[in-house]
């Protein structure tokens, strides 16, 4: 059973097997990637009826560019057919995407500057889409950014903390995700939130993306409250900690 009080606020998923998926049916792998449209719909509505306020979606890696052009092309126009805006609306959701935005094209630039433009003052969950993205290009960016006030005069060096890196990332709007879900059997972290993943509990499946659904979601998130989140304390304090609360 889900304790309903301690949700995560912000789960982050890497949402892989889209292409096993379609290969075990003997179809071509776009085929698993629209089967994973269906299956971001229903854990976005899920995650948006059950009160979670950030969902971040591992879309489109800055490595996957390195993949057969077709492959790629199919990815995109998925992309700009299911960036359905009424849908947003109609749940209340707010669409960010986080990523370089240089590398894609006009018309899906377009699409989704759209869907964040007329989300924006949406106060449902807020979904985060990584399109392009890859957590070392993230924090290289912060780098520029941070390496630019300071050469303008309005940072100092030795003012530099860790909120100055968080707050020069991309994603600085959101908080660190609780909880961070891969399916499809891997259990590698493929370059994705390594800044904002350091204190997140990670929950891995064998379950390929288009087959995951509000049950193996669950299964997640009831997995997490049976963690015990030390924070590099010990067990004793955190209880202490706890029970004081
Ligand atoms: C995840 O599924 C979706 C993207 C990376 C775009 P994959 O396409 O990686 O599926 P597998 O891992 O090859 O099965
Ligand atoms: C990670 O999946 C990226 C996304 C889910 C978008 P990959 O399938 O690209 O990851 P690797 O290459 O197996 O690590
Ligand atoms: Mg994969």
């Amino acid at each position: 059973m889900i304790d309903n009080q301690r949700l995560p606020q912000h789960i982050a998923i890497i949402m892989d097997g889209n292409g096993r998926w379609a290969q075990a049916r003997g179809m071509v792998r776009s085929k698993g990637h629209q089967a994973g449209v269906e299956a971001v719909d229903r854990i976005t509505s899920e995650c948006s009826r059950m009160g979670i306020r950030f969902l971040t979606l591992y879309t489109f890696s800055t490595e996957n560019w390195n993949r057969p052009p077709e492959e790629v092309n199919a990815i995109m126009q998925l992309l700009i057919t299911s960036l359905v805006e009424e849908t947003f609306m109609k749940n209340n959701v707010r669409m960010r995407v986080i990523g370089d935005r240089e590398r894609l094209a006009p018309e899906v630039r377009k699409c989704i500057e759209d869907c964040e433009d007329h989300t924006s003052a949406n106060t449902g969950l807020t979904l985060v889409i990584a399109l392009s993205y890859s957590s070392r290009w993230e924090i290289t960016d912060a780098m520029k950014r941070i390496a630019q006030k300071v050469k303008d005069g309005t940072l100092e060096p030795e003012d530099i903390n860790e909120q100055t890196v968080a707050e020069n990332l991309e994603s600085h709007f959101m908080p660190d995700p609780e909880l961070l879900i891969r399916t499809g059997g891997e259990q590698r972290i493929s370059n994705y939130l390594l800044w904002q993943c350091a204190y997140s509990e990670l929950y891995f499946t064998d379950i390929f993306w288009p087959d995951f659904d509000e049950k193996a979601l669950y299964n997640a998130i009831e997995d997490y409250q049976h963690r015990e989140r030390r924070f590099g304390k010990t067990s004793a304090q955190v209880k202490a900690d706890t029970e004081r609360k």
